[in-house]
């Protein structure tokens, strides 16, 4: 039987520093519905990677006194590697100053301008580096970017432009006849209207520029980053085109939803299935930005309390897809309670009596189809990682009552076989995890339960269910999954 494809991206990261908390925000959710679709046996590919041709990478490495060349690897690596620490599971990892991006941008621009979609014309305006984006008068606050805060370069340049009011009729039929493309519903209606309100072609080439790619019909011109950054979707691998979602930030809602499926019409390509844009993590109710110098590195904190209880803290406090602030004393909190009393506590019990009983969990292999609870498969397939977590928690507090109430440790010192059978049917499937990797989950509670943990090894995916599907004996051996 055909697998099922599943084909899911993060935004391409702008290299100008190293990852903060927002980025792996992002990069996390990917990741759940990455292992989870891994899980449920379709076939996945899940893309991140740098968006490197942007000014924000010359002024970096001017800053830095490096050469331009020598700072891009060295930061491409640095956010490799992070991901690598926080056990992001991506297939690919692609770099818009690599060849296989540059040939397909040069490519879809023909295309594109084959298409009669290019045209030459002046450009007078504002240019925000920060967003990489054109900005109007009426964008700013005082004069300045309201999320930069930084005053917008005026710019007088000979552009190529794109015919994106071409497409503002087809871009209108595709919303009505898809009203998933865009979630959550909020931001489908914001792009509805953006669209409705009119769309005027925008400049894709920069005169000024060096860094980038060159347009193909005009060197002397480089492509605009974001026209360049978006073709990273279908250049990292195209056989995999169409992606099933982008996941992205609320910010750059409108390249994705607007310019992006144009372009793709232009140019002759399927459009992604559906995009959905997430909040921002704010802290003290200011967005985290690299421009602001108010991050929040997210090995700092899997250093100090591990992966999976940051990647547990993300998706708990609020629902993915609005905004949330940010606070370590509420990171405590939910980590002492949840984490260490509460799931640790439970793991910890549950480790002891299996030990007890000489239960073993042997590590399933990773190519085994799982059947999760409808709900949860619900919750999850709909990036309601909150709902997600809640229902696993449900079914925890369940678990440790039941526990409680039926004693199983007196009767293991009574009649083993009995409470094998009685008790540990009851109770084992109840038991349903949320983890990436036992390692990082689990350190908690390690020294506490160091024998248990290699009784209950679990392996590696998101939310990991735990259950068995034979009858017990007291020296069975249970499954996890
Ligand atoms: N390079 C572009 C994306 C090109 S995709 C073809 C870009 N890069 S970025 O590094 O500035 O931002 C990447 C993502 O991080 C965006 O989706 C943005 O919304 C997200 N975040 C940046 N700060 C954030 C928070 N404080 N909170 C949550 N996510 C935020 O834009």
């Amino acid at each position: 039987m055909n697998k099922k494809k599943f084909f899911v991206t993060t935004p391409i990261y702008y290299i100008n520093d190293v990852p903060h908390i927002g980025h792996a925000y992002a990069t996390f959710a990917a990741d759940i519905l990455a292992r989870y679709h891994r899980q449920i046996g379709d076939e996945v590919f899940f893309l991140t990677g740098t968006d490197e041709n942007s000014q924000k990478t010359v002024q970096a490495a001017r800053k830095s006194g490096k050469d331009i060349v020598v700072y891009t690897e060295e930061l491409a690596t640095k956010w490799q590697s992070t991901w690598k620490r926080l056990g992001i599971s991506n297939d690919d990892f692609i770099r818009t100053t690599q060849q296989r991006h540059k040939s397909l941008v040069e490519e879809i621009f023909e295309k594109i301008d084959k298409n009669g979609d290019l045209y030459k014309g002046k450009y007078e305006g504002l240019y925000c580096v920060g967003h990489e984006a054109f900005l109007k008068e009426d964008d700013l606050d005082e004069g300045l970017c309201p999320d930069h805060k930084t005053k917008p370069d005026h710019i007088t340049e000979q552009n190529y432009f794109f015919k994106l009011s071409k497409y503002q009729k087809t871009l209108l039929e595709h919303f009505e006849k898809n009203p998933d493309f865009v979630k959550p519903r909020e931001r489908y209606n914001e792009v509805l209207n953006f669209i409705k309100s009119g769309l005027q072609d925008i400049s894709v080439t920069r005169e000024t520029q060096k860094w980038g790619i060159p347009a193909p019909n005009d060197p002397t011109q480089v492509i605009y980053v974001w026209f360049d950054a978006l073709i990273n979707y279908i250049s990292a691998n195209p056989s995999k085109w169409p992606a099933d979602l982008h996941i992205i930030g609320k910010d750059i809602l409108r390249f994705h939803a607007v310019i992006w499926p144009a372009m793709l019409i232009s140019a002759g390509y399927e459009l992604p299935k559906e995009i959905f844009a997430h909040g921002f993590f704010t802290i003290n109710g200011q967005k985290i930005s690299k421009s602001l110098g108010n991050t929040i590195d997210p090995l700092k904190i899997a250093d100090e309390y591990g992966v999976d209880a940051l990647r547990y803290f993300l998706f708990k406090e609020f629902p993915f897809g609005n905004d949330g602030d940010f606070s370590f004393d509420r990171l405590k909190e939910v980590y002492n309670a949840d984490l260490a009393n509460g799931l640790g506590n439970l793991v910890a019990r549950v480790a002891k009596l299996c030990e007890t009983a000489n239960l073993r969990f042997p590590i399933r292999p990773t190519n085994s189809k799982i059947v999760f609870d409808k709900k949860y498969q619900i919750a999850v397939e709909n990036l309601k990682f909150q709902e997600a977590l809640n229902l696993i928690w449900q079914k925890t507090t369940k678990a440790d009552q039941l526990i409680d109430k039926t004693k199983p440790w007196e009767l293991i010192k009574k009649d083993i076989h009995k409470a094998v059978l009685d008790r540990f049917e009851q109770i084992e499937p109840k038991v349903l995890f949320c983890a990436s990797s036992y390692r990082s989950l689990w350190q908690s509670i390690h020294s506490m339960a160091q024998r248990g943990l290699q009784l209950l090894r679990l392996p590696c995916g998101t939310f990991v269910r735990c259950h068995h599907s034979s009858r017990l004996s007291p020296d069975s051996v249970l499954c996890t999954s």
